[in-house]
């Protein structure tokens, strides 16, 4: 079995859920996002990363997307809107958006999930917890939607597909689930 540190970092990195207060220092935020910048991409960098660190903010939107899940018909995120300890956010003190240029002529969905798994494995690596957070992008799809678009600087034509949450980990270790067997078809 070949180790490297890359290989580490891949299946060491977890879904963090809960975070300390704690900001992430200015350094180690960069090395972050220019991990993001540097993924693999078909609509030639036709992205944009918003990032957010004000705590007022980020309670915003936190309660902002938890009003659009009491209206889904998705059991479960109405149940996790309704929750009132809910935070989709976890407490992170960072949140990254990642958009994409809707007017390229390929779609850009896999650019920003390519941007936004550099940014989790960069966090891993300098020692950050991370979540990928589908649940806050439901502030886009409330009736204020565009008026979050706005708010946040999210650049005319960019549609934000993806986010993800760092911070400082609460708990040092996640035990890492076993993987399934039988995902691979092998044809030599
Ligand atoms: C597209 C996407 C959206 C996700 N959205 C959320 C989310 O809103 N909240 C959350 O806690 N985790 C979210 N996750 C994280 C997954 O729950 C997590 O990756 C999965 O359970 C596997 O666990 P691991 O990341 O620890 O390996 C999301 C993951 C992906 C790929």
């Amino acid at each position: 079995m070949i180790v490297n540190e890359t290989l580490k970092i891949i299946k060491q990195r977890r879904s963090i859920r809960s975070y300390k207060d704690e900001q992430v220092k200015e350094e180690e935020l960069q090395a972050v996002l220019e991990a993001g910048l540097y993924a693999p991409n078909a609509g030639d960098q036709a992205w944009h990363f918003t990032v957010i660190q004000n705590r007022g903010l980020l309670d915003r939107l936190n309660l902002a997307a938890k009003e659009t899940a009491k209206q889904l018909d998705i059991e479960h995120l109405r149940e996790l809107g309704n929750n009132e300890k809910f935070n989709c956010l976890y407490g992170a003190p960072t949140l990254i958006i990642v958009s994409g240029n809707e007017h390229t002529p390929v779609p850009l969905e896999a650019d920003c999930a390519a941007a936004t798994q550099n940014l989790l494995l960069a966090a891993e690596s300098i020692g950050l917890g991370s979540c990928w957070i589908f649940f806050v992008m439901l502030a886009f799809y409330s009736p204020q939607g565009s008026e979050w678009r706005k708010e946040l600087k999210i650049p005319d034509g960019y549609k934000p597909y993806y986010s993800a949450v760092l911070g400082y980990k609460k708990a040092a270790t996640v035990n890492v689930p076993d993987r399934k067997p039988n995902l691979i078809t092998y044809i030599r």
